[in-house]
């Protein structure tokens, strides 16, 4: 198994580092644009091999793509990351010259690998690396609602002090402050729905809290943040190399499905060695099925951004 991670940046190195401890991959490709940076990285993780005790081969390259050659899985974390009060949408401009470039590179050395977009803004950088690969749909998966259902269920476990991982929980729609939705009416403590313990205000402070996620981050850290954001990334590449077929919120193209076509957005899928294998129906109440429909024209209006770069 042979995984490229783009960009060496703080999420890029994260998700590598967390891929490599996992053992997820025999060969670890960390490309970035700024020299020596991605060979630096790369050394210094392979120097916790004998500490950590894993036998993935890491190596860096400087923008050279025929060194990630035949990999299995890509993921994308290239572009600028926020900065405190800036949303994702105001990195377009920059991030899909950068996207689109990324991807015309990993398919003339990678023709059938499965991509995995974490780059903002990342509902629309999906749309893109859908359009500019050709590759079929189910090889294209934006991160974005894997990492919001993290910090969705990071959110509830605070007020209901309990374990992150006994919750069961989805954020839908875009990767956006004011896009993405937080489906709390689902969303179940080992099967007892979380509303039985929380009130309204509970539970839309929890929603607020989880929208502005990364803003806050952004905000305490003066760039965006990297734990999270990288494994969501290593999760969802774990998914994939090990045929777990497990169910996360990504942004896939749509077809229909929730009422959506011609779009890239987040949705409950099956993640396994073809990619995401399969997108499952939820039963939506009016009122979160007409978030999920703003939502998507808001990705919509980012999109038609792109006809005009
Ligand atoms: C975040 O929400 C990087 O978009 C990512 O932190």
């Amino acid at each position: 198994m042979k995984i490229t991670v783009v960009g060496a940046g703080a999420v890029g190195a994260t998700c590598a580092d967390n891929i490599a401890r996992k053992e997820l991959a025999t060969e670890l490709v960390l490309l970035d644009i700024k020299e020596g940076f991605a060979e630096g990285k790369a050394q210094d993780m392979m120097q916790t091999a004998a500490l950590l005790g894993f036998d993935t081969r890491i190596s860096g390259s400087t923008n050279d793509y025929s060194k990630t050659a035949n990999s299995d899985v890509v993921v994308i974390t290239s572009g600028l990351p926020r900065k405190p009060g800036m949303t994702r949408e105001e990195l377009i401009g920059t991030n899909a010259g950068i996207v689109k470039g990324v991807c015309e590179n990993i398919l003339k050395h990678s023709p059938n690998t499965i991509i995995i977009v974490i780059s903002n803004p990342m509902d629309t950088m999906t749309y893109l690396a859908l359009q500019s690969t050709g590759l079929p749909k189910n090889r294209i998966i934006g991160m974005g609602g894997t990492l919001d259902s993290a910090r969705f269920k990071y959110q509830l476990s605070t007020t209901l002090n309990c374990s992150p991982s006994d919750l069961n929980a989805l954020v839908v729609g875009g990767h956006g402050d004011t896009t993405m939705i937080p489906l709390i009416k689902h969303a179940t403590w080992n099967s007892i729905p979380v509303t039985q313990f929380l009130d309204e205000a509970q539970q839309q402070t929890i929603i607020n809290d989880t929208m502005v996620g990364g803003a806050t981050l952004t905000k305490l850290l003066g760039t965006s943040a990297w734990y999270a954001p990288g494994a969501a990334g290593a999760a969802l590449v774990e998914s994939i190399v090990r045929d777990e077929k497990k169910l996360f919120t990504c942004c896939v193209s749509l077809e229909g499905e929730y009422g959506q076509s011609d779009i890239c957005l987040g949705v409950p899928v099956v993640i396994g060695k073809n990619g995401w294998e399969k997108i499952v129906a939820m039963d939506l109440s009016a009122d979160e099925q007409a978030a999920f429909n703003k939502s998507a024209d808001a990705v919509r209006n980012m999109n038609d951004v792109l006809k005009t770069l």
